[in-house]
């Protein structure tokens, strides 16, 4: 048998250097695959899977066993039509519903309880007992908590399978989803473990926004704010004022929920791309979140507070930076006064909930995970427009006694707000799994049916929200001050969001 020449241009050895303490000292490096995916808006993408589902799941799964894998609220909606959709489209789909809670301490519903590695192994189980293959792929069908956790999945698994989001919450839309970090809690944390991973699509189809809570839709809504008031002016306003001028018809506004998905996306995807050069991609995602991982912690701890969802601690966060950045002479007076006025006319709260102090704020503080010695964060110049500092960077450690001023500040404007004004009601979320109002679209079945479980009982919720605050007839309804965060009413006991630091939020 005649023997090939070798043919490589690589070198055949390559040596390791003995340094002067006779240690032998060598390495290895390959470019690794590049960190990419593809953002696609699409309204009725869920509705129109036959024909798109081929696009959306790359061409190197066609044939292969594929994963969706969709958290049990979000199922009972979508899931099953989801599923059949892929299945016209010719794609092999196996489903795996994960657990959700109907309502958590915050009166909401949440799959984050369930962001965890058995959850994870449960998954990875069943996927590894039911014919993947290296070409399969996990379609991730929910909010931030699935697309994290899906995305850690596809990750480990094979060392790394294709991922495709599908993402529902406005939360993931606007932030969770758009991004490679995918991660689950450990009990010592959130987001403690995890990788660093592209999906290849994410596909978001702002129509199932009508079957999230609006409470949830402002949640997401704040992260774009953030980007907002760090980049853009004309975006904040963009945002702000369709809120400010009717609330509840703009979070039931596909199209200008959509914008507010393309401005974020917009916004933030350079913030990835360009990640490695300089650190305002870092400061930019991180705005106010200094300060609200703290609030937000202690919301869930603090007597007689109810809970904050992420993004209302994100609103008071940006707030109190706000007064961090007036203190150092960073901004004039009037950007602070901007802060407040577009936080709360976009019906977000702006102060820190009484029965949460100055000193509990501070302690919580180094938990962050730019502390540095100091609290360390980004600051605004004027709206729209991020501090840098003289050497070009746009990270500043902030002295504890220049924080404290600063809640100082904030607290006293707190109290001398007039806290009765603009009242208005936000479900409490114990109503939410059973308060779908329609299904984008998947309501009515090809043959006039109801498909949609969850829409009779739908409608009702859906009904005494849109008509406003009735705290008697409804003991899940809880009127919600967006001037305080002051929350009043029904609060499920026995569900616990706590981690030892869940404020160290890894994202
Ligand atoms: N960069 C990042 O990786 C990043 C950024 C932000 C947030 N996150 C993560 O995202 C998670 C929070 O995401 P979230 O707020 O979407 O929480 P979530 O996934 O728990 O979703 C909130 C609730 O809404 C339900 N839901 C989702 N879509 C729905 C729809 N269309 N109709 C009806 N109900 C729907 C879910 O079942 C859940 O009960 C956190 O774990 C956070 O760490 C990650
Ligand atoms: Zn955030």
């Amino acid at each position: 048998m005649k023997t090939q020449t070798m043919n490589l241009t690589q070198p055949k050895v390559t040596p390791g250097t003995i340094d002067e303490d006779d240690v032998y000292r060598n390495r290895f490096a390959r470019p690794g695959k590049p960190l990419e995916s593809n953002i696609i808006i699409e309204s009725g993408a869920l509705r129109k899977l036959e024909t798109r589902g081929r696009e959306f799941v790359p061409a190197l799964c066609h044939e292969a066993k594929n994963y969706l894998v969709v958290d049990e609220i979000v199922d009972e909606v979508y899931g099953d039509k989801v599923l059949q959709g892929f299945r016209d489209a010719g794609l092999d789909v196996y489903k795996i519903v994960t657990p959700a809670d109907a309502v958590d301490e915050s009166g909401n519903p949440s799959a984050e309880r369930h962001k965890t590695l058995a959850v994870f192994s449960n998954c990875v189980n069943e996927i590894l007992e039911s014919g993947i293959s290296k070409n399969s792929c996990i379609i991730s069908l929910g909010g931030g908590v699935v697309n994290n956790l899906c995305g850690f999945i596809a990750s480990s698994l094979y060392r790394g399978i294709t991922l495709v989001h599908i993402t529902t919450s406005m939360m993931g839309m606007t932030d969770a989803a758009i991004d490679f970090k995918q991660a689950v809690n450990h009990q010592l944390g959130k987001n403690l473990l995890g990788s660093y991973y592209p999906a290849t699509n994410i596909v978001i189809d702002p129509e199932v926004l009508e079957t999230l809570s609006k409470r949830h839709i402002l949640n997401g809504i704040s992260e774009a704010l953030k980007h907002a008031l760090c980049q853009s002016r004309n975006m904040t306003e963009a945002i702000v004022d369709p809120l400010d001028n009717d609330i509840h018809q703009a979070l039931r506004n596909s199209e200008y929920l959509e914008m507010v998905c393309r401005e974020c996306i917009d916004h933030k995807v350079p913030t990835l791309t360009h990640y490695h050069e300089s650190d305002f991609n870092e400061m930019v995602p991180q705005y106010g979140h200094a300060i609200a991982h703290a609030v937000e912690h202690l919301s869930f701890h603090s007597k007689g507070v109810s809970p904050l969802l992420h993004g209302e601690a994100v609103a008071i966060g940006m707030c109190v930076t706000a007064e961090v950045s007036h203190i150092l002479g960073v901004c004039d007076e009037s950007t602070v006064d901007e802060h407040y006025s577009y936080v709360s006319r976009a019906g977000l709260p702006v102060y820190v909930p009484d029965g949460i102090g100055i000193e509990g704020i501070q302690n919580k503080l180094c938990y962050d995970k730019h502390y540095v010695k100091k609290p360390t964060m980004g600051l605004l110049a004027e709206i729209g427009k991020m501090h840098c500092n003289r050497d070009g960077s746009f990270s500043v450690e902030v002295d504890n006694e220049v924080i404290n001023q600063a809640l100082v500040n904030h607290m006293k404007r707190r109290d001398e707000a007039d806290r009765c004004s603009d009242l208005y009601t936000i479900e409490a979320s114990n109503t939410l799994k059973t308060g779908h109002p329609s299904s984008a679209g998947f309501t009515v079945a090809s043959d006039g049916s109801d498909s949609n479980p969850a829409s009779d009982r739908s409608h009702s919720r859906s009904d005494s929200m849109e008509s406003g605050s009735d705290r008697s007839s409804s003991p899940a309804t809880f009127d919600w001050d967006p001037m305080t965060a002051k929350t009043f009413g029904t609060r499920q006991q026995g569900i616990s969001n706590c981690y030892c630091n869940p404020w160290e939020c890894q994202c």
